[in-house]
């Protein structure tokens, strides 16, 4: 939530901030700003908004009298203020010399807010963020942190509870940057006399690979030739330089129409990379492991923890866990997890999926279970976010960036992330032979080329979603693994087109949902193999033939060859045969396509949901 990027170089730093925010727009769209520094000036124009409108703002104000090669930039999505012009971001202090922009909450703003006014400070916003420039001013001109940037921030830091990522400039130091993080993101981009901090290596990707993950509680400050990380007591500080493993082409549409059609066709891709190298030698291998394997076998109780379409991935895999390791497995919303003290001990592993590894509910729980003695295993998409790193394993999913606001590909690789999880603890504890692991292992990679196919038929769904994009509500039934896919399905379609849907268990609809069946309603139902499970496939018939009698359009998702739906199917989109706990990883597809298209025939943003931000960083 919130994107922000810092510069300090030797290029016009509006051009490369103007060009961080366009990469990091999906983390907020509420409003766009920029502070540049120029000698002892200090220019900030912000705008309520997209980022489109900060430019044409920027337009009239003449781009070209910009000129400054230090500065940074925010992309807001609001939580204290509305999303108006003077809760945008940068915020100043009273003189103007100092400019703030912050991602996360400051939990006691309100008492230092109340402590400011008392100082005779009036506050320009409604934002907890704007306490932050006055604070760092104050301590910038008093006591021992005077004419110090760095140690002011980091006296202000010390004073802040909650989550935040600070980006502060001062027009008296005109080539420093200083930024600091708690508990939210910071990445420093390293380059050849130029340097970055942002929220997301996307920021500066264009410009370099190498990078450096900031740790909890550090401070970094930046200048043209260099940077400097210290904790926030001014000492040394240890922080993990990487190179980032994806070009700039990754984060751009490469000729699609939007992020997430693109985002769709990279899943075969997103699913090879997130498989390679996780089997070798005969054996699962983890990507970090800092539990012992005895720990492993010890495990003797599975949470799965997550969020939105992460937390869908737990409810597929589930299905696999339990029936390849015979251990109870529990999905849980991470948002409930740690409210409703779960029986948590060493011996239970936790499952953290978060595809930003920022999710505040997610990060929440770990921190939960691990306070309790268990042990977490983190499935990410983004190396060293904050939930990998307070884990004791790491699986990450190597999708590659997801822009598009509803995820697409880090919902596919989460899903065999998961099982590769679900096969390391069936090898862990010996209850599947080393040739049956390699046997899952080996289905698991077939699967790229299966969602291959299933993306060479996609014009029939689109079709589809253009001709029901003006109904009033659309339903999702499935069964098994079929299941948790229409629950998604419907998530997809809320989230994008802002209809109503919901998704079912096919075998409740007798208890309760077939009383919102009218004519015309459509009802999207994802089909078992009949080869695989034949009993939920007959049962999933008679559902349908249930509400097709009462008037409902029924589109089938069904196995290639299915003939026994066909007769009734108003619409039917066939996928490839694939083993039954496989299914989600093809049947998903059709969805997305159906849930984006509709969207775009209602004329919304696909990539932006209104509302929505990527990464959710506030509980
Ligand atoms: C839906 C969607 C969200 C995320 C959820 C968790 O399309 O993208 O529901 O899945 O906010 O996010 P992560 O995986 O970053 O923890």
């Amino acid at each position: 939530m919130c994107g922000i990027v810092g510069y300090v170089g030797h290029r016009p730093a509006l051009d490369v901030v103007l060009g961080g925010l366009r990469r990091m727009e999906y983390r907020g769209y509420d409003s766009a700003g920029i502070a540049v520094l120029d000698g002892g000036e200090l220019t900030v124009e912000r705008k309520a908004g997209r980022l489109a409108n900060l430019e044409a703002e920027l337009d009239k104000v003449g781009r070209e009298s910009i000129t400054g090669t230090a500065g940074m930039g925010h992309t807001r999505w609001a939580t204290h203020g509305a999303p108006i012009d003077r809760n945008s971001h940068p915020h100043r202090d009273a003189s103007q010399r100092v400019a703030v922009v912050h991602n996360g909450i400051i939990e006691n703003f309100a008492a230092l807010r109340a402590e400011l006014e008392a100082d005779g400070v009036e506050m320009a916003s409604d934002t907890d963020s704007e306490t932050a420039a006055h604070l760092v001013a104050r301590a910038y001109t008093e006591g021992d942190t005077k004419g110090d940037l760095a140690a002011s921030v980091a006296a202000v830091c010390r004073r802040l509870e909650g989550a935040f990522t600070l980006v502060v400039t001062h027009a008296d130091q005109p080539d420093t940057i200083v930024a600091a993080r708690r508990s939210s993101p910071l990445v420093v981009g390293v380059g050849e006399g130029e340097h970055f901090v942002a929220s997301d290596v996307a920021a500066f990707i264009e410009h370099t690979r190498e990078a450096v993950e900031l740790g909890q509680d550090q401070l970094v400050v930046i200048t043209r030739e260099g940077y400097e990380v210290t904790d926030f007591h001014g000492d040394a500080a240890q922080a993990k330089p990487f190179t980032v493993d994806w070009d700039l082409s990754a984060a751009e549409k490469g000729g699609h129409e939007y992020f997430m059609l693109k985002e769709i066709e990279e899943q075969p891709e997103a699913l090879a990379n997130t498989l390679r190298g996780h089997f070798e030698s005969g054996r699962i291998i983890l990507d970090e492991q800092r539990i012992s394997d005895q720990d492993l076998r010890d495990v003797d109780k599975v949470f799965v923890v997550a969020c939105g379409s992460a937390y869908h991935s737990g409810l597929v895999a589930k299905y696999a866990i339990e029936h390849w390791t015979r251990l109870p497995v529990e999905v849980e919303l991470a948002s409930e997890f740690r409210y409703r003290d779960p029986v948590l001990d060493r011996d239970t592993l936790v499952v953290a999926v978060s595809q930003s590894g920022e999710t505040a509910d997610t990060l929440e729980a770990v921190r939960h279970a691990r306070e309790q003695k268990a042990r977490v295993l983190a499935v990410c998409n983004t190396n060293g976010a904050q939930i990998p790193r307070e884990s004791d394993a790491v699986l990450y999913t190597h999708a590659g960036p997801e822009i598009g606001v509803a995820s697409t590909k880090a919902f596919l690789a989460q899903i065999a992330a998961n099982y590769l999880v679900g096969l390391a603890l069936a090898q862990a504890r010996g209850t599947k032979y080393p040739d049956e692991v390699a046997r899952e292992f080996a289905e698991l990679e077939a699967m790229p080329a299966a969602v291959q196919k299933v993306l060479s038929t996609v014009d029939q769904v689109r079709d589809l979603g253009r001709r029901i994009a003006d109904s009033k509500a659309i339903l999702f039934l499935g069964r098994h693994v079929g299941f948790p896919v229409a629950l998604e399905g419907a998530l997809k379609l809320k989230e994008l087109a802002y209809m109503h849907a919901e998704g079912f268990a096919a075998g409740e609809l007798k208890h309760g949902p077939i009383a919102l069946i009218e004519e015309g309603l459509p009802v999207v139902v994802v089909m078992p193999s009949p080869k695989g499970r034949a009993v939920l496939h007959s049962k999933l018939v008679s559902n349908i033939s249930e509400i097709q009698a009462r008037g409902a359009r029924t589109i089938v998702i069904a196995e290639e060859g299915d003939e026994t739906v066909r007769p009734f199917a108003d619409e039917l989109i066939e996928v490839p045969a694939v083993p039954t706990l496989l299914q989600p990883l093809v049947s998903t597809v059709p969805l997305q396509v159906l849930a984006a298209e509709i969207a775009r025939a209602r004329g919304y943003d696909v990539d932006k949901p209104r509302n929505l931000a990527k990464s959710v960083t506030v509980e």
